[in-house]
């Protein structure tokens, strides 16, 4: 591709994209000031910058509560016997896990970390739901011990390990859900794709595992099978799926119940919602996804009616969150190709990298003004596939500006690294004009203090 080809995927960014961009993939009311400069939960970026430096994840709070609305209030309309569990995997730190608390989610977490983060932040344990395909002894012990609310079995092999900690623990039988494979295709990329039949997550119903496992937990007097559970996948951009899978989940606990006395209290379609990365994506609104499964249910007139679990993790926090990089070196190649590396890259966000993810950038210290060029936004990282944005239209960057990505509050820092040894960014959450840290720069220091001293 040459420079001045412009990539059928990337679109440039006129001023109708932009007003476009601004309003519904940055979060809620960001704009630009007099100056040109944009402007997040109302602080300028250029303060932002100056008091907290770059790479610099900035979260919106406004944006943060709206989405957790977005999935709780049409709920508690069409389906008032369920719970929003927040996928604490997309991005976690305590202030966060008390926000999507306070709007009253619980959270699903896959570790004792996660599990102990939410509950730092004031998650309550019975609210919190244990996933993961490998659970460490250790880590099921310690979501007992806190009194967390589920425990979603992956495996047979898993239902054993619980059943055997449960016991040696004595007392109240282990709450589970069982995770199913319903075999349905959601169109997503295949590393995020879980719903299908050849899945590392689990119990496969065509194999017969599922029903083995039901069978068991009933059996055990050390488990207590509350319902059950299948995700699609992640960046789901169709409602269907989620009525076919759970349509699946539902002739299965039909069967369940009839052949070894299943009750269905809980039941889950996961989460995987998809949200907007550019303009041009239109994905279904939070609450289509909560009719669609909420209609599905209420069709099969299920009694005692389950309670519904949903489990959003993105499609909550993506869009509260913006990557703000620093420009740094610039290199033409003639006829070939226009690099702008930026001090941030794949050891923050993997996405472009791992899954070929697209993103869209605008200049955020200036006006986008002036001619355009078409450019690649390299990461700093010793990796030739450390590219943030392949061939897009900017306005010509200097040494020193910035760029703002927008979309960018899930699963970046969650999947952050330190490769080359880079301190991971600052994580800070902006409400009406006021930046607090929600988690430190990572420095060269901290990063040497990590390692055992050299022995003498
Ligand atoms: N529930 C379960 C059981 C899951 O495995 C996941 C995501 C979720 C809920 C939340 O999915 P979400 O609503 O966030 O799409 N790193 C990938 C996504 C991995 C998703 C893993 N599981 C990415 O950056 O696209």
């Amino acid at each position: 591709m040459t420079p001045t080809e412009v990539s059928a995927r990337t679109p440039p960014i006129n001023a109708e994209s932009e007003a476009t961009l601004l309003a519904e993939v940055f979060p809620r009311d960001t704009g630009r000031d007099a100056r040109g400069v944009l402007i997040l939960g109302g602080a300028p970026i250029d303060q932002l910058i100056d008091a907290h430096g770059t790479p610099l994840y900035v979260f919106d709070e406004a944006t943060l509560r709206a989405q957790c609305r977005a999935y709780a209030e049409p709920l508690s309309r069409a389906y008032p016997n369920s719970l929003a569990l927040y996928a604490s995997k997309a991005h976690l730190d305590p202030t966060i896990a008390g926000i999507v608390a306070a709007e009253g989610l619980g959270a699903d977490a896959v570790s004792s970390g996660e599990i102990r983060v939410a509950l730092a932040g004031g998650m309550p344990a019975d609210r919190i739901v244990l996933h993961g395909n490998n659970k460490l002894p250790a880590e099921i012990d310690y979501a007992l011990d806190v009194g967390v609310g589920r425990i979603v079995v992956d495996s047979l092999d898993e239902l054993d390990l619980i059943a055997e900690i449960a016991t040696l623990r004595g007392g109240q039988p282990a709450p589970v859900i069982l995770r199913i494979t319903p075999g349905v295709e959601a169109h997503t990329h295949e590393y995020i794709r879980t719903g299908a039949i050849d899945s590392k997550f689990g119990l496969q119903l065509h194999s017969g595992a599922a029903e083995e496992a039901v069978a068991q937990a009933q059996a055990a007097d050390s488990i207590d099978l509350t319902g059950l559970h299948a995700h699609i996948g992640s960046q789901v951009l169709d409602v269907e799926p989620y009525a076919d899978s759970l349509g699946i989940v539902i002739d299965f606990a039909d069967a369940m119940t009839q052949r070894h006395g299943l009750v269905l209290r809980d039941i889950s379609p996961g989460g995987g919602f998809g949200v907007s990365y550019s303009e041009a994506d239109d994905p279904p609104a939070a609450g289509s996804f909560v009719e669609v499964i909420a209609e599905t249910l209420r069709g099969r007139s299920l009694d005692p009616e389950p309670r519904l679990l949903i489990e959003p993790g993105r499609s909550i926090v993506a869009r509260a969150g913006v990557a703000l990089y620093r420009v740094g070196t610039i290199k033409e190649i003639p006829d070939v190709r226009t690099y702008v590396s930026v001090d941030g890259g794949m050891a923050d966000n993997i996405r472009p990298a791992l899954y070929g993810a697209q993103y869209r950038a605008l200049i955020a210290n200036r006006p986008p003004e002036g001619s355009k060029r078409l450019v690649t936004v390299a990461g700093r990282y010793c990796e030739s596939g450390d590219v943030l944005l392949r061939d897009i239209e900017l306005p010509s960057l200097r040494r020193g500006d910035v760029l703002a990505v927008p979309a960018a509050g899930a699963y970046h820092m969650s999947m952050a690294s330190n490769y080359n040894l880079v301190g991971r960014p600052a994580t800070v959450l902006v409400r009406d004009g006021e930046a607090r840290v929600t988690r430190p720069r990572e420095t060269d220091a901290d990063l040497l203090a990590s390692f055992a001293p050299v022995d003498a």
